[in-house]
């Protein structure tokens, strides 16, 4: 057993989505002085640290993934000194902010690119990938993630660019030492103003070998993150997570393997990839497999124990809300919700809460493509309709999975604009806010938040969420997922029914007492052993048995 662990192994993180959170001078647009203004409510919840996404300066094209500026904040989002404020009035409260690092490519407005495509001499030509036509065409069929070619001509230079993005998001040649040291320096320039740890944005594309169509997982990856870990998060008690889309478990052991100084997890993507269809785009539906699901977190849970760490995630900005997607947000929205934090929560990982998820938000539905903002809806939107698709269905794909569902402004009331915003919000508020609301939350004892706040606090408490072994119970109802957690003497039984159908369960185990439940009225007294208990629809509880 480890004695000292790193304060990232019993912290639960919480992710905003700053122009969605909350706005202070009514320009519609969420900034940091309302971050500001909202950290007693975080320290309320009671979570460790915040996972902040860009607010450096941006055109916001790819709302601040596309960063001009590493080291300027976006006006929007107010100034340096809001950003120095932040960090430290939250560190008073015990939350360390954790940067978002889009190091992959930057805005085509950041002034490397500017000078780049001035000419083939230019000193930072070198800093992003270019490549010679081929027979007047592009060099290859790569596409780009979001929508098209990724290969952009300039006429300039009678030479393509790499965007793996948008036309505005070209890409850094991480091969060239001069940028990667550019990098260094600025990821100090954060450390110095005493940030808590860093995101690090689609980390496993830095690696590319665009002419070989390699793009996730080259073969330098590595090599750079050992080479960043020296140059910048050595020896600094800082939390690193970097997203991986392409991920498997082997993967994600050289990523966070305790002796392989590179970073402290990865998002991996495995268990979001469930609902959609084999060797297609997350826009091609499939329904929820829950013998899929539960044999996905099995393996990352058995496997990366003790060889690496796992992140915990139903949510975030890219993502459509879960109660939505595979909860139920109209009758069984709360105790859905709950269901879902309960079972991620008692898992071995660092959870991460998506800004609204603690109050159970659920995804905001559009009739007309006039009401996305997002680019990436917008542009294969465009591309499914040139190819066939009706307007119903690529409407049913952007319901299902857009990424506007979840960046929606927080419901912090029932007020004018859910109390985001004085002014028009710069993308509308989802209309249940009256319904779904923090407020309302906060003055209800058996709200989705106090599940939340008690998860979050479980975990600070018992090492037998952060250590103890994980075990899945075989024999059950495909509706129902029960694992047990083992630490030493302590084992802790977590019985979730993810269905809304009542479905049978045996309890075989010696039950001492009750951890969690997502039914206010369940009580020990029904628990004897050896009985069949009938779940209720999505009920959820985690107790203590004998070991
Ligand atoms: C990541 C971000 C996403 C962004 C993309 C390009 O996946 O989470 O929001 O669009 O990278 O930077
Ligand atoms: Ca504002």
């Amino acid at each position: 057993m480890e004695k000292t662990q790193p304060w990232w192994k019993t912290a639960v993180v919480y992710q905003i989505y700053p122009r969605s959170f909350q706005d202070s001078n009514g320009d519609g647009i969420g900034d940091i002085p309302g971050i500001i203004s909202r950290l007693d409510y975080l320290q309320f919840l009671g979570i460790q640290a915040i996972w902040l996404c860009p607010v450096y300066q941006s055109p916001n094209t790819d709302n601040g993934y596309d960063i001009s500026n590493y080291e300027a904040i976006l006006s929007d989002f107010g100034t340096m000194k809001d950003m120095e404020k932040l960090i430290r009035l939250a560190k008073q409260k015990g939350i360390r902010i954790i940067m978002d690092l889009v190091l992959n490519h930057t805005s085509d407005q950041h002034h490397w690119f500017v000078e780049a495509q001035k000419s083939k001499e230019n000193p930072y030509r070198d800093y992003y990938v270019w490549a010679d036509p081929i027979n007047n065409h592009a060099p290859n069929q790569l596409g780009s993630i979001f929508g098209g070619r990724a290969w952009k001509y300039d006429r300039i230079t009678n030479q393509y660019y790499l965007h793996l993005f948008s036309e505005q998001q070209p890409d850094l040649n991480w091969e060239n030492q001069k940028m990667r040291t550019k990098i260094y320096q600025m990821i100090n320039f954060w450390i110095q103003k005493g940030v808590g740890g860093f995101r690090l944005d689609v980390i496993d594309l830095i690696g590319k070998k665009p002419l070989k169509m390699i793009t996730g997982n080259g073969p330098k990856l590595h090599n750079y993150l050992k080479e960043m870990n020296r140059s910048v998060f050595a020896e600094k008690d800082l939390m690193t997570v970097g997203e991986a889309g392409s991920a498997t478990v082997e993967d994600a052991k050289k990523y966070s393997g305790p002796d392989r100084n590179e970073l402290s997890m990865v998002f991996q993507f495995e268990h979001l990839a469930i609902d959609q269809q084999l060797g297609k785009e997350k826009w091609d539906l499939a329904p929820l497999n829950l013998e899929k699901l539960k044999q996905v977190f099995v393996k990352w849970q058995v496997e990366l124990a003790g060889s690496g760490w796992n992140s915990l995630f139903w949510n975030n900005h890219d993502q459509p809300r879960i109660v939505s997607r595979w909860g139920n947000d109209k009758q069984y929205r709360v105790v859905s919700a709950k269901m879902l934090a309960i079972l991620l929560h008692m898992m071995q990982g660092t959870p991460y809460i998506y800004q609204g998820e603690e109050i159970g938000m659920t995804n905001r539905p559009i009739t007309d493509i006039s009401e996305a903002d997002d680019i990436e809806t917008i542009n294969m939107y465009q591309q499914r309709l040139n190819e066939g698709y009706s307007k119903q269905a690529i409407l049913a794909s952007i319901n299902a999975k857009g990424r506007d569902n979840a960046r929606t402004p927080i419901q912090w009331n029932d007020e004018l604009n859910a109390g985001f915003t004085t002014g028009k919000p710069w993308l509308a508020v989802n209309q249940n806010y009256q319904v779904i609301n923090i407020a309302a939350e906060l003055a209800n004892e058996n709200s989705i938040f106090y599940t939340y706040q008690k998860l979050i606090k479980l975990r600070k408490s018992n090492p037998i969420l952060s250590q103890g072994n994980f075990k899945l119970l075989e024999d059950t109802k495909t509706e129902v997922f029960a694992y047990y957690r083992q630490l030493e003497n302590a084992k802790w039984l977590v019985v979730c029914n993810f269905s809304d159908q009542i479905n049978e369960f045996n309890l075989t185990d010696d039950v001492e007492k009750v951890i969690i439940s997502d039914y206010s009225d369940l009580s020990l007294a029904e628990m004897g052993k050896n009985i069949s208990l009938q779940l209720r629809p999505y009920e959820a509880f985690v107790v203590a048995v004998k070991a």
